[in-house]
């Protein structure tokens, strides 16, 4: 049973407006929640609530989203009983209407529904990767992607490709993997600071020096790995790329470095990267309209290197069934309010797992200190995670909970 429900506007890791969720149990005891936001959204997302009034934070504000919560979603809740997390996320789902959670706000929705995970836990006094473990599947630490390189829609500069990620794949446990995350981020701080590029970061905590050529990146990083001792590739630290292809996709064509590629031509580079450079995984190579490029790509490719759908799949079971299907893909991005609930999420999950389907579990670029996706990544077993950067206190609060984690357990370390 819930006693309280309570939401507030707060900030989220770029100052704009986001919802800490506060949930209280009969006992006293309460738990918390806090809400994540996209710069580079899929279509088909669900729906944040915006207040869209110009005079609070340009728009952004949550005001409608947070009374949401207090007003029509607490009453729903307080007093009744509920015997587990998707009764009462099918609740809020059937209170919302819409397909896309945007009455109530997928925002406020999801704040909601990783509050009452939590309280579950804390209900059977379990950690929250636990509970959230599905029946039959064991738990371990992810390998984590950390994301050094920003461009895109999460840097000012003029890189088209938006995130290039390291992998410690071949690191022995999580501990010794965040190591070397550390350790090839600050070689690669020297390296472009040698080369004179500035180092400031982007939204996830990368650097975002001022490079055209997504290859030009990639033999920087390769040295950098190098640099602090670590092997690039597989038994080492590989390289995952999200080029988050939607956002250079206009007229038909890919706009990389100044050149207008096809798909065909798309597809021609990322073979010529996997053939030149360590790179184990590719998320969003193409834009998300383009099914009939995944599925090429994904016949081409989908053998040499782990091709991830982000804003094509939009973690929502439906369009993940119709990846499977069609074979356009090989693993689905996970991010939690991208489809609302974590009940929906576990469920895109599933089908991954049934179907043999990688999962990466993912943070978004508007970020909070909360931790949910650690424990998520832990529960689920899917053996990947992308956080950001061994950087800024959002991202490294979920690599030190894996930290704390691991800890606490003898959990395996690595890939599914
Ligand atoms: P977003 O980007 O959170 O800005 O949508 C993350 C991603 O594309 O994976
Ligand atoms: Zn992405």
């Amino acid at each position: 049973t819930i006693a309280g429900l309570t939401a507030t506007e707060v900030l989220d890791s770029r100052g704009r407006p986001t919802l800490a969720v506060t949930l209280r149990l009969p006992d006293g005891r309460s738990v918390r929640a806090g809400v994540p936001s996209g710069a580079s959204t899929g279509s088909r997302e669900a729906v944040e609530l915006r207040d869209g009034d110009p005079r609070r934070y340009a728009g952004k504000g949550v005001v409608n989203a947070v009374g949401n919560v207090n007003a029509e979603i607490a009453d729903l809740l307080r007093g009744r009983e509920f015997p587990d997390l998707a009764s009462v996320d099918r609740a809020l789902i059937e209170a919302d209407g819409t397909d896309t959670k945007a009455r109530l706000g997928a925002n406020a929705i999801v704040g909601v529904s990783m509050a009452a995970a939590r309280a579950f836990a804390l209900l059977a006094d379990r950690p929250l990767w636990r509970y959230l473990a599905p029946a039959g599947v064991t738990p371990r630490l992810p390998v984590p992607h950390f994301n050094v390189v920003n461009g895109g829609a999460h840097a000012p500069n003029r890189l088209d490709f938006q995130e290039f990620m390291i992998a410690p794949l071949g690191a022995p446990d999580l501990a010794e993997a965040v190591r070397a995350g550390a350790e090839v981020y600050a070689a690669l701080r020297r390296r472009l600071a040698d080369k004179g590029f500035a180092t400031g970061l982007g939204d996830e905590g990368g650097f975002a020096p001022e490079i055209d050529a997504p290859e030009d990146v990639l033999t920087t990083l390769v040295d950098a790995i190098t640099d602090a001792g670590y092997t690039p590739g597989h038994h080492g630290v590989a390289i995952a790329l999200d080029p988050a292809a939607s956002e250079f996709y206009r007229d038909g064509s890919y706009h990389v470095a100044g050149e207008s590629l096809s798909t065909g031509d798309m597809i021609a580079r990322y073979e010529a990267i996997v053939n030149r450079f360590p790179v184990w995984s590719i998320e969003d190579g193409l834009a998300e309209g383009d099914w009939d490029g995944w599925v090429e790509l994904t016949a081409r490719l989908g053998g040499r290197a782990q091709l991830v759908g982000d804003d094509l799949l939009v973690t929502n079971p439906a369009i993940v069934a119709e990846g499977i299907d069609r074979k356009a893909a090989t693993a689905a991005l996970i991010k939690v309010n991208q489809i609302g609930t974590v009940t929906e999420t576990l469920e895109t999950m599933r089908l991954c797992r049934e179907a043999g389907w990688a999962q990466m579990v993912s943070h978004r670029s508007g970020e909070t200190e909360d931790t949910f996706i650690a424990d998520l990544a832990v529960g689920t077993g899917c053996g990947q995670l992308k956080t950001g950067a061994p950087a800024r206190g959002e991202r490294v609060a979920k690599y030190n909970r894996l930290i704390e984690i691991e800890a606490g357990s003898d959990l395996p370390y690595g890939r599914a």
